[in-house]
This record gives C-alpha cells, sequence and structure tokens, in this order.
C-alpha cells in the first residue's frame, strides 16, 4: 500500500518565492469547483489550504482524476506553483497569491461524504462532532487550539528545564489519596477484591519526592476525578503539576508568574508580572467569589451599616433577620432602560432572589422605585459605600450573605456582557491568598479542608488551631484568569505531628489515616524538607488562551457530560470472563 507523490512542501507555506517551483503536496481536498474545463481543489493539511488547478490542456489523465475527486478525498499532487493571473488573487487566504498548475494528481483513498462541512463556525450538534472526532478535529479552528496547546507545553518544558526542575512520572494505579472528588476505581486480578484509584492528582507523590531530594519537580500529569461535569470541567485532564523544596508562597508565586509569561510569549501574547495578588476576604467582599473575572469593574459592597435605622422594611425585616443587603455598582447602568433594568430584577428572581432592586444615580440623585422610602443619608451613604458616581446604577439585594453572593456573581457576567465590557481576546489574571484553612460542611457536619489536607497552616495559626479551627489561616495560593480558576497550590505541612492534627481537626480516627496516608506520614519522619507547590489546570489556561468557552474543545477525546467518549463508547460493557478474572459481578443498572 505504498503510495507515489510524497510531500515535497506544506500546502499553508507556499508564496510568491515559490513561483516556478515543481512542487509536491499531500492533504485532502477542502473544496472542489470544475469552471466548464478548469477544476480548482483546495488541498488542505496542517498548515493551511493552497488552491491547485487542473487543466486539460496541461495533463488531460489528471483532470479526467480530477472530475472523480469528492471532498476529503486524500490527495498527493505534483505541479508547478505560478502566480495567480491578475484579478483572480484572493487576500483572505495565507496563499492566495499564488495556485499549484497540476501535472499528476494521485488518489490515495476516498472518503464518504463527511456527516458536516470541514469548516470554520459551523452549527452542528457537539454529540455529532464527538462522535466523529477525526473529521471534527481536522477544522482549522480545532486544529489551531492543538498547536496553541503544544506550544503552552512546549514553553513549559523549556521555562522549567532553564529553572533546574527535574520531570518526574509519578503512577496512575495509586492508592486514593482524597482531593475532594470521588475516585476512579481499578480492580486488582491478582488482589481480588482490591482496588487501585486513578489519581485525582499527583499530591502525595510529589510530596514524597521532595522528601527523596528532588528538590523542583514537575510534571505534564494526567489526573482523574468522578465529579460532576461543567464546561471547565473532565473526568480526566492536566496538570501541570510542581513541587518545590526550601519555599515560602512568594517563590512558587514568582516561578508561576514566571511560568505564564513565558507561555504568554510562545503564544504570540505578553502578561505583566508580578500577577496582582488579592486576599481571599477581600476577593469575596467585592466579588462574591474566590474566582473573581477581573476584565471588569462591577464590584460588590455590604450595605448593612448604612441601612442599619432604616424604615424600608423589605431592607429593616432582613437585617433583623440576620440577613445583610449587598449591592453592585454596575457602570454606566443608566443606560440601560427602565424595561433592561426591570428585566434585570427578573433575572435575579429567576435565581432565586425574592427581588433585585435597581437605583440609578442622576444629577439630582437616585431614581429608583424605592427611592421615596430611603432617606437622603441612606442614598448617600449608599451611593458612598458602592462608590456610584453619575451615571451608575446599583443592583441591591437583602438577603442571606451567601444568597445574594451567590446571585449577584451569576448575574455579574451577564451584566458585563450586556455592556460590552472585557472581551475575550483580554486576559486579567489574579492571585487570591491568605485563605481560610478550613471550612465546616453542615450536611457533613465536621470541618473540611479548603485546599487539601496537606495545606500548611500559618505558623501563628498552629496554637490555635483545636480551640478556634476556622479563625485559622491556610498557606494558599490559587491563581484566577478571566474569572476561571487555572491553578491552586500552598506550602505544605512538613512535620508529622502537625499533619496528624490536621487529620484529627478533619475527623479521620488515627487508625484510618495511619492506614490511608501511613506512607506519608512515614516518610515525613525521614528528613522531609520544607516544600510547597502548585498546579496549574492546562486545559483551562489552553481554552482562555485559544478563545473558547469549554475545554472539551482543547481535549482531543473529551467525554460528554454523562461521561462518554461518543467515539470509541467508552464506557462499555466487558465480557463475563473479564469481570470472572476480576473476582466482580454483574451489578443491576
Ligand atoms: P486542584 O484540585 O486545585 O489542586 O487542581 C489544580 C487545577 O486543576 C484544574 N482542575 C481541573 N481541570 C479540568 N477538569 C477538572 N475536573 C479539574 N479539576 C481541577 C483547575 C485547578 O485549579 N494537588 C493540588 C495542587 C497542589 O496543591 O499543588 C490540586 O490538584 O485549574
Amino acid at each position: 500500500m505504498s503510495f507515489g507523490l510524497k510531500r515535497t512542501d506544506w500546502c499553508g507555506e507556499l508564496g510568491a518565492t515559490d513561483i516556478g517551483r515543481e512542487i509536491v503536496v499531500n492533504g485532502w481536498v477542502a473544496r472542489r469547483r470544475d469552471h466548464g474545463g478548469l477544476i480548482f481543489i483546495d488541498v488542505r493539511d496542517i498548515t493551511g489550504i493552497i488552491q491547485v488547478v487542473c487543466d486539460p490542456r496541461e495533463s488531460a489523465e489528471s483532470h479526467a482524476t480530477a472530475e472523480g475527486v469528492r471532498p476529503e478525498y486524500v490527495l498527493g499532487v505534483k505541479g508547478r506553483v505560478r502566480g495567480r493571473p491578475e484579478g483572480t488573487e484572493n487576500p483572505e487566504m495565507a496563499t492566495g497569491q499564488v495556485e499549484v498548475v497540476v501535472e499528476e494528481i494521485e488518489v490515495m483513498n476516498t472518503s464518504e461524504t463527511p456527516p458536516f462541512e470541514i469548516r470554520d463556525g459551523i452549527n452542528v450538534d457537539e454529540k455529532v462532532r464527538l462522535q466523529y472526532r477525526f473529521c471534527d478535529l481536522r477544522r482549522e479552528e480545532m486544529m489551531a487550539g492543538f498547536k496553541l496547546r503544544h506550544r503552552v507545553v512546549n514553553a513549559t518544558h523549556r521555562y522549567l528545564d532553564s529553572l533546574r526542575f527535574t520531570e518526574v512520572e509519578t503512577p496512575q494505579l495509586c492508592k486514593s489519596t482524597p482531593e475532594g472528588a470521588r475516585d476512579y476505581l481499578v480492580p486488582s486480578r491478582v488482589q481480588p477484591g482490591r482496588f487501585y484509584a486513578l489519581p485525582q492528582s499527583p499530591q502525595l507523590f510529589k510530596q514524597v519526592l521532595m522528601v527523596s531530594g528532588f528538590d523542583r519537580y514537575y510534571q505534564i500529569a494526567r489526573c482523574f476525578r468522578d465529579e460532576d461535569l461543567r464546561a471547565d470541567r473532565q473526568p480526566e485532564f492536566t496538570q501541570v503539576d510542581l513541587e518545590m523544596s526550601f519555599v515560602e508562597e512568594d517563590d512558587v508565586i514568582a516561578v508561576i508568574d514566571g511560568l505564564l509569561r513565558a507561555v504568554f510569549e510562545a503564544t504570540g501574547r505578553t502578561l505583566d508580572t508580578p500577577v496582582e495578588r488579592m486576599p481571599y476576604d477581600r476577593a469575596m467582599d467585592l466579588y462574591g467569589t474566590d474566582r473573581p473575572d477581573m476584565r471588569y469593574g462591577l464590584r460588590m459592597g455590604t450595605l448593612d451599616d448604612v441601612f442599619a435605622g432604616t424604615e424600608f422594611k423589605v431592607f429593616a425585616e432582613t437585617l433583623a433577620s440576620g440577613g445583610c443587603i449587598r449591592g453592585m455598582r454596575v457602570e454606566g447602568g443608566s443606560s440601560m432602560s427602565r424595561s433592561a433594568l426591570d428585566g434585570w430584577n427578573k433575572a435575579a428572581q429567576q435565581e432565586g432572589a425574592a427581588g433585585m432592586i435597581w437605583m440609578v444615580r442622576e444629577e439630582e440623585g437616585l431614581r429608583s422605585p424605592v427611592a421615596k422610602y430611603l432617606t437622603e443619608p441612606e442614598q448617600e451613604g449608599l451611593a458612598r459605600n458602592l462608590e456610584l458616581e453619575r451615571g451608575d446604577a446599583a443592583f441591591v439585594l437583602a438577603g442571606k450573605r451567601w444568597d445574594c453572593d451567590e446571585i449577584l456573581y451569576t448575574l455579574r457576567p451577564r451584566v458585563a456582557e450586556s455592556l460590552g465590557m472585557g472581551s475575550s481576546g483580554e486576559f486579567r489574571l489574579v492571585w487570591i491568598v491568605d485563605w481560610p484553612l478550613l471550612e465546616y460542611d453542615r450536611v457533613e457536619q465536621r470541618y473540611k479542608a479548603l485546599h487539601h489536607p496537606f495545606t500548611s497552616p500559618t505558623e501563628d495559626s498552629l496554637p490555635r488551631l483545636e480551640d478556634d479551627p476556622l479563625s485559622a489561616r491556610a498557606r494558599a495560593y490559587d491563581i484566577v484568569m478571566n474569572g476561571v480558576e487555572i491553578g491552586g497550590g500552598s506550602i505544605r505541612i512538613h512535620r508529622r505531628d502537625v499533619q496528624e492534627r490536621m487529620f484529627s481537626l478533619l475527623g479521620i480516627e488515627p487508625e484510618e489515616y495511619r492506614t490511608r496516608f501511613g506512607f506519608l506520614l512515614e516518610a515525613l519522619q525521614y528528613g522531609a524538607p520544607p516544600h510547597g507547590g502548585v498546579a496549574l489546570g492546562l486545559d483551562r489556561l489552553v481554552m482562555l488562551l485559544a478563545g473558547r468557552e469549554t475545554i472539551r474543545d482543547v481535549i482531543a477525546f473529551p467525554k460528554t457530560q454523562s461521561a462518554s467518549d461518543l467515539m470509541t463508547g467508552a464506557p462499555d460493557e466487558v465480557s463475563p470472563a473479564q469481570l470472572r478474572d476480576l473476582g466482580l459481578k454483574r451489578g443491576q443498572t
């Protein structure tokens, strides 16, 4: 099954300097047009498209072959490059100045008619695209995401190598080390009834590598988490995972700032460093979230003090019942029509609010359906607190703090979009620092680590860990890009006694933590250096850089919402013999 016409040149790279050369391109038929006598074929390879012309006067045989050619046939084309005749140049095409006059065509393979057109900007059900992924990936905009991804990974290897990081692979068949999600389990055949877990991240292995003296480790690591899927969540995803010894927060953050700078440069963008930092409490206060989109304002504020003595019933009752009043400044919101403003009230109600009040700051004061219920000092206090300028609006909610923040957080990007704030080509990053160590889970009635149980408390939190756990702070940091969490990490606990205290705080009994984490506790007793690290979500980073809306577009073979691979049909049933080997029985579904 050999073929005759072997590539001398790439389709997308032919240009004026090649005029007169005899060349061979290999690729797919992107388009074929029969112009009475002349047949034009656009041939596509990974670099782009070149137009080839079959003229029966040049080669009757290839013209006859071209007549039978259909979209997505695989061709070898030999011919001579010439400048396009005047008036037929195509400035839209990178190779639009030239074309290839065909001398010989070889059809290496035919193709069924694809289930959708192989071109950018198609409007096709994603399920069909995933089922026919081989066709989908052939589209230029998809390919562009993978070229970008390659450049990001390549820049990452080069940058970390320059800083003396050593790449080390860690196992895929592991003991379960929980990171907050459910594990994917793999049954052992040789030890029936026992299971491996696929790693949720290489967290404990990288810490052990620090104990082993690697000093600086990294890995482009595949991670597995059985959790509810979203646009930026896949069951299988990739981290740029790293760990460093003898470091503090600033050292790890500086490495990632530098890494992102290198990645931005390698992909033709620029990033100003150091990346801004914001304490967790401030982010929660101003944006109601720990992953604020910093491309626009729309900041929030708490108005409890302003309305402490109010006679406006809704606010007074909320405050009396322990709730709060939260407002969001909407820059330029006065440009919204009354019905648009009322529309945001409805939108808030759809998100679960009893109602949202809008106010517009005008020359003569506040304009609002409730303005007459608010005193002058209250109106002024609100404007001052939310830093309202003339022409701004405020959206105000009364209720439980958590609910208000959740609703405003959901509305924020929609409001931004409606006012034309923030574009996808703009990148704003922020480190969220100074995190609480724990949160209290009311359902499970226990403390949970906000990051993971291996994150070190701050030195001054240590003495009050047991007495006042919720006041303890963590040596943790997350990095957020355009409102998406693209990474997180921490300085770790490197002493066994502190790690045991941490497990106890989380309600894990000594017997259990010795069984599950015995190897880590043991390792900490054999000269564990102070260490810390971070992991970047590679898929999310590439998604944002590529201007895509979902990480599925930058993962070659992603899973659907129900964790299926529509191309291969995974997950699938297995044979009774396979189950028998593993000592498993088929369950009821
Ligand atoms: P964390 O759980 O925060 O930290 O994960 C690090 C980063 O990985 C990305 N990420 C995901 N991307 C796609 N799909 C998912 N299901 C998914 N889950 C997480 C996010 C996230 O910021 N071991 C620690 C890191 C450390 O402490 O060094 C960890 O895994 O971008």
